[in-house]
């Protein structure tokens, strides 16, 4: 940290590259392969997202429902555990993991999300695992030996509402794996990130000053949106109330940074042209938190208007999100997340002040 004045530079030395679910534009998303590609291509951080299995351990999988992260529509022996679910107040029909134990996980293989924007990786479909956050925490801990670079994580809890309600809390489950293994426990700094709330407020509390290297992140969606334990306590509170100079304020009375969606610090147009900066980020440095804005993403689909290059939806395009990332490190964030870690690398590495 530097004991810097400007509060739209950054607080870190170096501006940190997070693997988005690893390098999920090149791998299917929350596999060892995906993460192992995020650091090959010069990610700081990588990230799991995590749900529980029914005998509780933490897997990497951006939803509980898992019908389009892997083959389970298609294992006769899953058939009968296709159910309908209402999760966050949203209904959804598949598969869960809360249904199925590790053993049974372990059977199944991960596939590309969104073939249709990643067509190249479909040629990984039913190649890999999903994996524990012990066997991420492992993997980090020998490409750390191996690039002689510490790789830190970011492992995100979703749905913690959702699981506390099905007696598969996954704080606790998250501070015991994290503690298994040195690398975790003392040598990587680990950013604890969460949409929720009262999750965050309750492990900070848990740990105090035990971890010096662990950093609770509050994550921030679209301004109107609101964190879920906020709907279902009644709190009238939106993320843009957590967003203001008094709001960040609180969030530094548990946390140590927050993970807003990008277009709260740089909005578009309708014409895909950027707007003048939001206060978001100058706000939270006000406060001493970290700004990790989500999420970079290279192909076409997901740029800007005036930054897609020729082509269809699917064409890479990694200048434009060169660009896209350059604009946004003007503002002063400290990390960000990428699903394609060598562009993100490229970004910091040649952006000039
Ligand atoms: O955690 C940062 C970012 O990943 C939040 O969005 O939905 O990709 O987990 P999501
Ligand atoms: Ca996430």
């Amino acid at each position: 940290m530097t004991g810097c004045t400007n509060l739209s530079a950054p607080l870190v030395d170096k501006v940190l590259v997070v693997g988005h679910r690893g390098a999920s534009a090149l791998r299917p998303e929350h596999t060892l392969a995906s993460y192992r590609k995020a650091v090959e291509d010069g990610a700081d951080i990588i990230e799991p997202d995590l749900v529980s299995t029914k005998d509780g351990v933490l897997v990497a999988r951006h939803e509980n429902e898992i019908s389009g992260t892997t083959n389970v529509s298609e294992v006769a022996k899953f058939a009968d555990r296709k159910t309908t679910k209402t999760i966050d107040g949203v209904q959804y029909t598949g598969w869960f993991t809360e249904d199925f134990t590790l053993a049974e996980l372990k059977e199944l293989r991960a596939r590309e999300r969104i073939p249709q924007a990643r067509p190249s990786n479909k040629s990984f479909n039913d190649q890999f695992e999903i994996p524990t956050l012990a066997e991420v925490i492992a993997l980090a801990q020998e490409l750390s030996a191996s690039t002689g670079r510490t790789i830190h994580l970011y492992p995100e809890t979703k749905h913690p509402t959702y699981f506390q309600s099905v007696n598969l809390a996954m704080e606790d489950r998250l501070v015991e794996t994290l503690r298994a293994n040195e690398f975790s426990e003392s040598k990587a700094t680990v950013y604890i990130q969460s949409f929720e709330v009262a999750n965050l407020k309750a492990l900070h509390q848990k740990l105090g000053g035990s971890q010096p290297n662990w950093k609770l992140v509050q994550l921030m969606d679209a301004r109107d949106k609101k964190p879920y334990d906020f709907v279902v306590a009644g709190d009238s509170r939106t993320y843009n109330e957590l967003m203001t100079e008094a709001g960040m304020k609180e969030v530094a009375t548990y946390a140590k940074g927050v993970g807003p969606y990008k277009l709260t610090i740089i909005n578009v147009d309708s014409s895909g042209n950027f707007e003048k900066p939001t206060d978001l980020v100058r706000n939270a440095h006000a406060a001493g938190l970290l700004v990790f804005p989500y999420t970079f993403r290279p192909e076409n689909a997901f740029l800007p208007a005036p930054l897609k290059a020729q082509g269809d939806d699917a064409t890479r395009n990694p200048s434009g999100s060169v660009t896209e990332i350059q604009k946004y490190l003007e503002t002063g964030i400290d990390g960000f997340f990428t699903d394609d870690p060598a562009v993100g690398r490229q970004a910091v590495d040649t952006f000039k002040r």
